[in-house]
């Protein structure tokens, strides 16, 4: 039993970070260190950790930690989600103000008062409280059932895990608004992404859209999304009259609600706040692709009803994605790490958006030829959801006739090895292993901060490396010598031995990051883990069969073959046997398979369903231990199925295939009855 003044601190806690969180990301104003939060958490965590009945599902620790799913549940609206029509210019909203009137009955001469707020450019979410509890939280889908997303919502920490308890809070209510991803943090996660060899997306929205939909929580929380919220809908009477003080209310119970937002009169106020936005909207921290007017009122809304999908009573004004002229000087082919050659547009620089542009990727000869751009072209470009840009069209009707099309170099750009494109793929890739654009990216990757993490080891100096022929592949950078090094340019006694230092404790790095390290394709920070996990080591890895390796929970059938076609590699199966001669040996991981379990050992099983004393992964982790697996899908192969509540559609099949299929207790059991298998009490 928890005395009192620790059922008393927990609670305090509890209050404590919610404050803090609802300054730091709602106000934008906080009061503490990131530090002093942090401390402040791990105290309530700890607090938790011993008092697991006191941990409430609102507390601050609960936003991260949730089992990965098999897949997202349905989550229906209890009203539907509508979209909003679009206007393009100011022709157009003058024919939404006129059918509103029209519709309400009034005279031409009469003004409707409209709230204006900014169309965030997210994914459409909608958050369902009860009590002031956060309950579910699900994606807008088809407008009447969307998917349950509520553990990935609940990373976001603007989201309030509980309302504030003012006055008027509706008992059930559904609050809507839009999940987003900031400029920032876009930029941090795609400087990363490439950083892993890893593609970057294309823009925020589609990052955002990306992260909401994942299965695995933990990789949602990784990538800082946002949420501002504009709407909220109940059953219950309602104290506000106006879009304006819904807003302000949402703002009560805490919520990061749209911020500018302004009331406005007629046709007039639309004009002045289109021209006025729209410059404005480059100040804000987060992608806008628009703004939408509401009608004020909220009583007038049902008399408007909708069409279509859409309301009456909104539209949504479309910014033109800045564009500008310029020319193709030319066209480039740059080689990537994997060896893909992609063309390059070189334009004479044009200011967008801010910032000078002067280079776009065309992606590959598809969009080549699909976009019929030729060297010497008048093109209009633009900022692709305002940042990366984009050649959108090609003014063919300015040709002198000089213009030039662009061929794909059948030779290598940098080291003259074949190009050319596998069946069935876009890319064209440099097909020498050897290529230096190639090694260059590999020796970056490896030396990487989430990879083998050697400080000093930049891109400068890999040049030099390769440039002197000293460097020819990874395992040459353990064979350098001191003398070798001070010969090269610009490289100092004492940087030459800090260089040496570096590279030498990188030797022993955990498995994981050095199966990052070595580029496979499709195996990024994530998938290394789980690899690393599953087979404790290079060896085991390396000599892994496609179906061993597809049988991994997380690992499909594609990612297994590419990871069997690199260690078939003789080239690369070369390289590792060089690397552990030149003393590179990871750190062990607790190898799967290390012990034996009569129960568990050389058998397959499923875990579907909650389980109250593990999760997922680390019942993955323990089948693994005692030489057993865990896949996702049940199959003829499957023997064992452990089913917690909420199991679906993995229990009718295990079912139909005559499966045992187990409780959580009964698992329990079997597993107790032999061995020595420590088994954590249920949460
Ligand atoms: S009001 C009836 N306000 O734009 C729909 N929507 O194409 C009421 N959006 O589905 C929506 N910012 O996901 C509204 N300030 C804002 C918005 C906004 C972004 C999204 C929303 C909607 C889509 C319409």
């Amino acid at each position: 039993m928890p005395d009192n003044s620790e059922r008393e601190r927990i609670r305090e806690l509890q209050e404590e970070l919610r404050e803090h969180s609802y300054r730091y990301y709602v106000l934008n104003d906080p009061v503490i260190s990131d530090a002093e939060y942090d401390k402040l958490l791990r105290e309530l965590e700890e607090l938790e950790e011993k008092h697991p009945d006191l941990r409430t599902p609102d507390s601050p620790t609960q936003r991260v930690g949730a089992p990965p799913q098999d897949e997202l549940g349905e989550a229906p609206h209890k009203f539907p989600m509508l979209s909003l029509q679009n206007a393009f210019n100011a022709d157009e909203l003058r024919e939404f103000d006129a059918r509103v009137k029209r519709n309400l009955g009034m005279e031409e001469g009469d003004t409707v008062e409209y709230s204006v707020e900014y169309k965030i450019d997210g994914l459409g979410i909608s958050l369902t409280y009860r009590d002031g509890l956060l309950e579910r939280g699900a994606t807008r889908g088809d407008g009447h059932v969307g998917e349950d997303v509520t553990q990935n919502l609940k990373t976001i920490r603007s989201i309030p895990l509980r309302l504030a308890d003012v006055e008027g809070r509706p008992s059930e209510c559904e609050i809507r608004g839009e999940a987003f991803i900031s400029k920032d943090e876009f930029s941090r996660i795609n400087q990363d992404r490439e950083e892993r060899g890893e593609s970057p997306f294309a823009n925020p929205r589609n990052a955002a859209a990306g992260s909401i939909r994942q299965l695995d929580s933990s990789v949602t929380a990784r990538r800082n999304l946002d949420a501002i919220l504009y709407d909220l809908r109940t059953e219950e009477s309602t104290r506000y009259k106006t879009q304006a003080g819904l807003l302000e209310f949402l703002g009560q119970l805490r919520v990061r609600t749209s911020k500018p937002y302004q009331v406005i009169e007629g046709m007039g106020g639309i004009e002045e706040m289109i021209e006025k936005w729209a410059e404005d909207r480059h100040d804000l921290p987060y992608d806008v692709d628009g703004m939408v007017f509401k009608v004020n009122r909220l009583d007038l809304r049902p008399e408007l009803g909708a069409v279509s999908r859409s309301p009456r009573w909104a539209i949504a004004y479309k910014f033109q994605a800045e564009r500008a002229e310029t020319t193709v000087k030319d066209i480039m082919a740059s080689v990537g790490r994997t060896g893909a050659v992609t063309p390059i547009a070189i334009m004479e620089p044009v200011f967008i958006d801010g910032t000078t542009v002067s280079r776009a990727s065309l992606h590959n000869m598809d969009e080549v030829e699909r976009k019929g751009v030729r060297i010497g072209d008048q093109v209009i470009i633009q900022k692709a959801g305002d940042i990366i840009p984009e050649v959108v069209e090609v003014l063919t009707d300015k040709r002198s006739g000089d213009e030039k099309e662009f061929e794909m170099p059948s030779q290598c750009p940098i080291c003259g090895g074949e190009v050319s494109r596998a069946e069935g793929e876009v890319v064209h890739r440099c097909q020498n292993p050897a290529c230096r654009a190639k090694l260059k990216g590999r020796l970056e990757h490896w030396a990487s901060r989430g990879c083998m993490d050697i400080d000093g080891l930049g891109p400068a100096i890999i040049d030099q490396l390769i440039e002197s022929g000293l460097v020819e592949d990874i395992p040459d950078l353990y064979r350098l010598e001191h003398e070798q090094l001070v010969q090269l340019e610009r490289m100092a006694d004492k940087s030459a031995s800090n260089l040496l230092r570096a590279i030498d404790g990188s030797k022993h790095r955990p498995l994981d990051r050095l199966i990052n390290g070595l580029g496979i394709r499709h195996v990024g920070d994530h998938l290394a883990q789980v690899l690393a996990r599953e087979f404790g080591s290079l060896d085991r890895l390396k000599d892994a069969s496609v179906e061993d390796l597809a049988s991994v929970y997380e690992i499909g059938e594609v990612v297994a073959r590419a990871i069997r076609a690199y260690f078939e590699d003789p080239e690369i199966r070369r390289m590792l046997q060089d690397l552990k001669e030149v003393g590179v040996e990871p750190e062990e991981t607790e190898p799967a398979g290390s012990q034996e379990h009569p129960f568990i050992t050389d058998k397959v099983f499923v875990f579907t369903g909650e389980l109250e004393r593990w999760t997922r992964e680390e019942a993955q982790a323990l089948v693994e231990r005692y030489g057993g697996r865990a896949t996702s899908s049940v199959s003829k192969k499957t023997d064992h199925v452990v089913a917690g509540p909420g199991a679906g559609s993995k229990l009718d099949k295990a079912e139909k295939l005559g499966i045992s299929v187990l409780s959580e207790e009964e698992f329990v059991e079997a597993l107790g009855e032999h061995g020595d298998v420590e088994i954590p009490e249920p949460e």
